[in-house]
């Protein structure tokens, strides 16, 4: 009986799609889904593009896989994925691999490697990145677990990843659950460039007057430049579709209340636990939040005065924009690598950053020009990309634009949390003196919770309401 090198389960597109690309570049996949209509379905529809091995039940879909076996889970995050571990878990031999290719949060990722070690079987936690179309043609991968399971599961997962100059967007990343947790920092990034982007849009249009359209041939032109990147690509595309029931810009029959699935939010949330400044990625989850809360927005909307709304001059103002969305993309992405060094740091896992951006090169949601550069940075041991040759020429070339667009924006009255949080970040860094000294005075006068000084080393505690003299700690 022919043995499939891989198995999928959870057939809805995203493990079709991940099952097909196998397939097609010539493993025999076996295939299996919790109803097995969609299992019939994928045969048939796409039987001819390689070796499907379709199974109704777990115990023959685990039999049909060699060894050791490599089982790939593709379900909904949460719940669903402990159901699945707990149904094939018990058919399963020491040296197997479980990977979990899903969203999961990275702490569950640790808790089900955790839980599956001692049995002898690897779990994986593998974020995928791409949505549908990613996961057929090439996605960018990112695999947690053991270096044991990398080898076994490296050259396939290699193998149907997106390629960049021949070079798979698809690394080791670390342990246990390093694979999740920098899958969901992916996707804080994500969130943040998408924010500075949609601030761009709403400058050019509010700002500057332009309609959609014309802001999708400025996204076009910045698409060819350094700004190169998925994200930017389709921005044009959105802003240039017109909806056919009504003639007008899609964008303007579009709800403006931005969801989100969480990856954002427990990035966000990590990061606080963490004591990492990612106030970009913060700031775009809260602009979705803000965004949402339509029952707040209907309230007040016709309730707070503005600044008088006058357009300037669209040309020059395009190249600012230009200049301030490279700056402050620039920042979102070194706050990212920040986290996941912390991350690394935290949980031990010896991330290597600049492979980090090599993966995120092509595949990816924010596959982009500029991780080339990015890569190299980290590669040559940069602490922070804001200081690296490249990146730091451009922000001190941006930063003029980079003010001009928020003083702007804050003139005329456009909200632009990403802008002005990313250049706050930058001039806190560049800062001589923080007012945090000040901070530390009041801890210490209401809580006594002490400071340290610029001449001496150790704790210091004022007498604030006593005679006002100072004893060391
Ligand atoms: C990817 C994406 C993907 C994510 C969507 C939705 O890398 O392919 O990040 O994993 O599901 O972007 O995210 P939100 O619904 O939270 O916007």
């Amino acid at each position: 009986m022919e043995q499939a090198r891989i198995g999928v389960t959870g057939l809805a597109v995203m493990g079709r799609n991940l099952a097909r690309n196998l397939a097609r570049h010539g493993h025999a996949v076996a295939v299996h889904n919790r109803t097995s209509a969609r299992t019939k379905a994928l045969v048939e529809e796409f039987g001819h593009e390689g070796t499907f091995l379709p199974a109704d039940i777990p115990e023959e879909f685990v039999a049909s896989l060699e060894r050791p076996r490599r089982l790939l889970v593709m379900v909904k995050a949460g719940a669903p994925t402990d159901a699945v571990i707990g149904e094939f878990a018990p058919l399963l031999d020491p040296g197997d691999m479980i990977v979990d290719a899903g969203n999961a949060h990275f702490a569950d990722t640790r808790r089900r490697e955790a839980a599956l070690r001692p049995r002898g079987i690897h779990f994986v936690g593998a974020g995928v990145s791409g949505g549908e179309e990613g996961a057929l043609h090439g996605p960018s991968i990112m695999p947690g677990g053991s270096p044991e399971s990398y080898a076994e599961l490296g050259p396939l997962l290699e193998d149907i990843a997106a390629k960049v100059d021949g070079t798979p967007c698809c690394a080791h990343v670390g342990p246990d659950g390093a694979g999740h947790f920098v899958k969901m920092v992916h996707n804080g990034i994500e969130y943040a460039d998408m924010q500075l982007i949609a601030e761009s849009y709403d400058l050019l249009r509010h700002a500057a007057g332009l309609d959609p359209a014309e802001i999708a041939e400025v996204f076009r032109g910045w698409n060819s430049g350094r700004l190169e990147s998925y994200l930017i690509e389709i921005t044009a595309e959105v802003l240039a579709h017109t909806d056919a029931a009504t003639g007008r810009p899609f964008v303007d029959v579009v709800r403006d209340e931005a969801e989100q699935k969480g990856t954002g939010r427990w990035t966000v949330q990590t990061a606080l636990d963490l004591g990492v400044p990612v106030d970009g990625i913060a700031a775009a989850v809260f602009a979705r939040s803000v965004s949402g809360h339509a029952e707040l927005r209907d309230a007040t909307r016709n309730l707070l005065p503005g600044p008088p709304r006058t357009t300037i001059d669209p040309a020059g103002f395009a190249h600012a924009v230009e200049r301030a969305l490279y700056a402050s993309k620039i920042v979102a992405y070194a706050q990212g690598f920040h986290q996941i060094r912390a991350g690394s740091a935290e949980y031990g896992w010896d991330i290597d950053l600049g492979a980090m951006a090599a993966i995120w090169r092509g595949g990816c949601i924010i596959r982009a020009r500029f991780l080339d550069r990015i890569r190299a940075a980290y590669e040559d041991g940069a602490p922070t990309l804001l200081t690296a040759g490249h990146f730091a020429g451009a922000l001190g070339e941006a930063q003029d634009a980079w003010r001009d667009v928020i003083a702007t924006a804050v003139r005329l009255g456009i909200p632009t949390p990403g802008f002005s949080t990313a250049l706050a970040y930058y001039d806190a860094l560049r800062a001589d003196r923080l007012p945090a000294a000040l901070t530390q005075g009041q801890r210490d006068f209401f809580g006594a919770h002490t400071y340290r000084r610029v001449d001496r080393d150790g704790s210091f505690h004022t007498f604030w309401a006593g005679d006002r003299t100072e004893a060391a700690t």
